[in-house]
């Protein structure tokens, strides 16, 4: 697949001289869905307000289909639609009149076809007459996609765009943004929701102070962040493992009461059955247990304690 996005070197240090990108290498495939991932703070929206001339890099260089993101801002800008993170201040505009007038910033003619399919993809054709302000937090998210789709854009950036939204928002987001793939447009979202990434993303791009730790194909990535831990609360003291169970890495907790096991979840078997009953040979006896599945904060400590 060719690439429709170049980043090379980027570097962000803001003003008062916080380095919030540091010299990023990435490369966005054209027709891809690509989620960038990484906890707060990370860099993700900087990242994407660069690429879209929102926010001046200081230095490298951004190529969107092969032209400069500075020097051929309206070029570039008009080949990209910004879902941003934050929604706007209130609106007195009609659903349609917002879709149509960002339309014509980007120098497109009216077309009212493409604009009633673009409201119907996200559901919003029946309040297409309504003003902005009167619309629930859910429906100003998907008037936020429909306006940035007004334009035709090739690529499309969502920030963040499930945060905060109720489970079936979510999928009703998820299914358009799997519709636009099929129409060929590049996808690129930003998330910490480790489930949004393996739903939609073919990549995935982990973020982290600024600096990109891993990109990697999804599923590749994902088996390895899809494990899960198991809890054993003791009912006596443990003073170690027994050797018997080697195999199963069990962490000891400092008080002898925990056994942690680290298990993964995409596995053909996650071993526990096994460990249940070893455990009751070993003649190790439990009162409660629970699984946790590792966050994806845990796992950028990870990453970056590995130093991949
Ligand atoms: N305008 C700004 N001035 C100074 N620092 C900023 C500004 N915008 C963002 N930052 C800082 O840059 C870092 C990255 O922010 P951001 O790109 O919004 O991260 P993310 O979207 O991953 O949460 C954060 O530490 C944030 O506080
Ligand atoms: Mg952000």
């Amino acid at each position: 697949m060719p690439t429709i996005i170049d980043i090379q070197g980027l570097t962000k240090t803001y003003a008062g001289g916080f380095e919030a990108l540091k010299s990023v290498d990435l490369q966005i495939n054209e027709g891809e869905i690509f989620a960038l991932l990484g906890p707060n703070g990370a860099g993700k929206t900087t990242l994407i307000n660069i690429v879209c001339g929102i926010v001046n890099p200081t230095a490298g260089r951004v190529l969107v289909g092969g032209h400069d993101i500075v020097t051929e801002f309206r070029e570039t800008r008009a080949r990209i639609g910004l879902v941003p993170q934050e929604l706007p201040t209130e609106s007195f505009e009609t659903v349609w009149n917002t879709c149509r007038f960002s339309r014509g910033l980007f120098g497109k003619g009216a077309d009212a076809a493409h604009l009633e399919k673009v409201l119907r993809s996200v559901s919003l054709w029946d309040k297409k007459d309504s003003p902005c302000m009167q619309l629930s937090g859910g429906m100003k998210r998907r008037v936020l996609i429909a306006k940035a789709l007004a334009h035709e854009p090739e690529i499309l950036f969502l920030d963040e765009p499930t945060a905060g939204v109720d489970v079936e928002l979510r999928q009703d987001m998820w299914g358009v943004v799997k519709d636009l793939r099929a129409e060929g447009v590049t996808v690129i979202l930003t998330t910490h929701y480790i489930e949004e990434a393996e739903q939609l993303a073919e990549r995935v791009g982990v973020i982290n102070h600024g600096e990109i730790i891993v990109v990697e194909e999804k599923d590749r990535l994902m088996r390895e962040l899809g494990k899960k831990q198991l809890t054993l609360h003791l009912y006596d003291e443990l003073g170690a493992v027994p050797s018997m169970l080697d195999n199963y890495g069990l962490e000891l907790s400092d008080d002898r009461f925990e056994l942690t096991y680290t298990y993964d979840t995409k596995g053909e078997h996650t071993g526990i059955t096994d460990l249940i009953k070893d455990l009751r040979d070993a003649g190790i006896r439990f009162n409660d247990l629970q699984t946790s599945q590792s966050s994806l904060e845990d796992i950028f400590v990870d990453l970056v304690n590995t130093g991949r």
